[in-house]
C-alpha cells in the first residue's frame, strides 16, 4: 500500500498543456475581463449618471434651519401636515430626510434647473425618485448640493431606499413638477402609489 504526506506532491496532469478550447475560453474570459475593466472608467465619463454639484460638511442643527428659512420663505400650502414649498427658479432648495419622512414637499416647474440640497438629520437614507431612475444617498452630516433640472412634469414620490429603521418602508416623499407654464399635471392616487412603491 502506498503511503502518502503532505510532503508529496500527488499524481496529477498539470504538466501537461491545457486542450485547445480550454485554452480558446480562458483567452475569451480574459478579454471579456479587459471589457469590463474598460467599462467602469469610459462609464465614469460617458455613462452620464454621475450627480452634477457639490458636497459640504453641515451640522444637522444647523441644516434643518436652512430648510425651516427656505420653507418659510416659498410655501404655499401644506399635504398631511407637510408643507408645500415652491421656490423661484435656479435657487438653491432644500429636503431633509428623517426617520420616517421626507421635509418637505417641493414643488418644482419642468424644464427649471434648481440646486436640490440633500441630508440627513439622523442615519442614512436613500432619496430614490420613483418612478424615474434616480439614487442618491442621504448621509447625515454632508450637505449635497445637486444640479437638477426635472425634464417631466408629473407628481412624483421620494422611496426612501436605505434601510433606515422599523419605519423605512413608510418613508415616502412627494415632489410636484408643474408643466412649463406652471400647472399642475394630473396629481395620482396617493394611496394607490404609496402601496405600489411600499408594500
Ligand atoms: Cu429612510 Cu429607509
Amino acid at each position: 500500500m502506498e503511503t502518502h504526506t503532505g510532503m508529496q506532491s500527488p499524481k496529477g496532469v498539470w504538466w501537461k498543456r491545457a486542450h485547445p478550447t480550454e485554452r480558446m475560453w480562458v483567452a475569451i474570459a480574459f478579454g471579456w475581463c479587459m471589457v469590463l475593466f474598460a467599462m467602469m472608467p469610459l462609464w465614469h465619463f460617458k455613462g452620464g449618471q454621475n450627480p452634477a454639484g457639490v458636497r459640504y460638511r453641515v451640522k444637522p442643527a444647523d441644516y434643518m434651519r436652512r430648510t425651516q428659512e427656505f420653507i418659510a420663505a416659498h410655501k404655499v400650502g401644506t399635504d398631511q401636515g407637510i408643507p408645500i414649498v415652491e421656490p423661484p427658479a435656479g435657487s438653491d432648495i432644500y429636503l431633509i430626510g428623517l426617520s420616517f419622512a421626507w421635509h418637505p414637499i417641493l414643488k418644482l416647474r419642468q424644464g427649471t434647473e434648481y440646486t436640490l440640497h440633500l441630508s440627513s438629520l439622523d442615519v442614512n437614507h436613500g432619496f430614490s425618485l420613483y418612478p424615474m431612475n434616480i439614487n442618491f444617498q442621504v448621509v447625515p452630516g454632508y450637505d449635497y448640493g445637486l444640479r437638477v433640472t426635472p425634464t417631466e412634469a408629473g407628481d412624483l414620490r421620494i422611496v426612501c431606499n436605505e434601510f433606515c429603521g422599523i419605519g423605512h418602508h413608510t418613508m415616502v416623499g412627494r415632489v410636484i413638477v408643474t408643466d412649463s407654464a406652471g400647472r399642475e399635471v394630473a396629481v395620482a392616487d396617493r394611496a394607490e402609489i404609496t402601496r405600489e412603491v411600499a408594500p
